[in-house]
């Protein structure tokens, strides 16, 4: 089934496997856990942006581009990945970097930041609180006036041409689990700057399969990120020329596993990377899927599920931030420039 009619470029050539988690089922004593395995797709080291990219730089290219603009924090994934897609299409990228965390960018740093500078980005680092759109902006004039074409790609991916993508995940999801004869009681997915989150609910919708969405939310309280999400949501399925049917209760995002603030590890997060890597070598990162995987777990603990449910996590990808967060990941709790969107 094709998710729209929208131009789209292909960076992952396959279906990313879906898989249950024996090994992590097993030593949680839950429900049954499957995973979705985004963090295996294409462009450089793979995750969730890849997939939203396919269609914004498809749109980018249309509209003549040349070069991609975007923002994140430090260790942005998002950054990465947006850059990853310019070397692709042979454009220019620029990228601007908020350091959530003070002092978090070092130009000789690991993870993402040193990804940077392999594939080639021109970076500007911005404190905590600038205005990203502003920013993003300047960059955009700064290269019309030199003659050429900006094309600026909002933060996280997160449009309504972003979340094309996890509508075509969902669509993947519903067919990967018919082949498999698995019915999914649940989906477990990120909710940051909202688009995967989306997509996913916007793709189900238009498949008429009520499977029940719980985002987790890595940085805003729940009734923010419920607005974003709701807001995606109903913009992507305008898109899709499929009559809105989000009721009241599908936009669920819990805040309870964002800990300290975006990018702050939490203990719980740190000890599901620690289990998954132990039970099943599948490795998650501190800001995000180790977040989110606090959120499956604590569900779990709380008897949110029964124990012959079929849960799907969503692994949104994040592998370069694990290098990146070193000494909080081996103990000393120190920051590494660890924050990431
Ligand atoms: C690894 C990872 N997972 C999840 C997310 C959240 O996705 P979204 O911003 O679409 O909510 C991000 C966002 O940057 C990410 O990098």
């Amino acid at each position: 089934m094709n998710a729209t009619t929208r131009a789209k470029r292909n960076y992952t050539s396959y279906m990313t496997p879906l898989q249950f988690l024996g090994n992590f089922t097993e030593a949680l004593n839950g429900p049954n856990i499957y995973m979705k395995r985004d963090d295996l797709s294409g462009l450089t080291a793979g995750g969730n942006k890849t997939r939203k990219l396919e269609y914004i730089m498809a749109d980018a290219i249309e509209q003549g581009a040349d070069t991609i603009i975007t923002c994140g924090a430090t260790q942005s994934n998002h950054c990465r990945l947006a850059l990853a897609a310019a070397v692709k299409e042979g454009l220019k990228c620029s990228l601007v970097l908020e350091e959530v965390i003070s002092n978090s960018y070092h130009p000789e740093a690991n993870g993402n930041i040193l990804l940077y500078h392999l594939l080639g980005a021109d970076i500007t680092v911005v404190p905590k609180g600038t205005n990203m759109q502003e920013e993003m902006e300047k960059a955009a004039e700064k290269v019309r006036t030199q003659g050429g074409r900006p094309y600026v790609i909002p933060l996280g991916g997160s449009n309504v041409l972003g979340g094309l993508g996890y509508v075509k995940c969902a669509h993947e999801i519903i067919q990967q689990t018919e082949e498999m004869g698995v019915n999914l009681d649940a989906i477990v997915v990120a909710s940051g700057s909202g688009a995967t989150h989306a997509g996913l609910l916007a793709g189900l919708v238009q498949s008429r399969r009520p499977i029940p969405v719980i985002g987790i939310s890595v940085s805003r309280n729940s009734e923010d990120a419920e607005g974003i999400v709701r807001g995606l949501a109903e913009g992507i399925l305008e898109e899709l020329v499929v009559p809105k049917s989000l009721s009241d209760r599908s936009v669920q995002c819990l805040d309870d596993y964002v800990g300290d603030g975006y990018a702050i590890p939490t203990s719980s997060a740190l000890e599901c990377i620690r289990l998954l890597a132990k039970t099943e070598g599948i490795l998650l990162d501190p800001v995000y899927t180790g977040k989110v995987m606090a959120g499956l777990v604590g569900l779990i603990k709380e008897k949110v599920f029964n124990k012959g449910d079929n849960i799907l996590f969503i692994h949104t990808g994040g592998l370069p931030s694990v290098f990146g967060s070193a000494s909080i990941l081996i103990g000393s709790g120190k920051s590494d420039g660890r924050d990431s969107k």
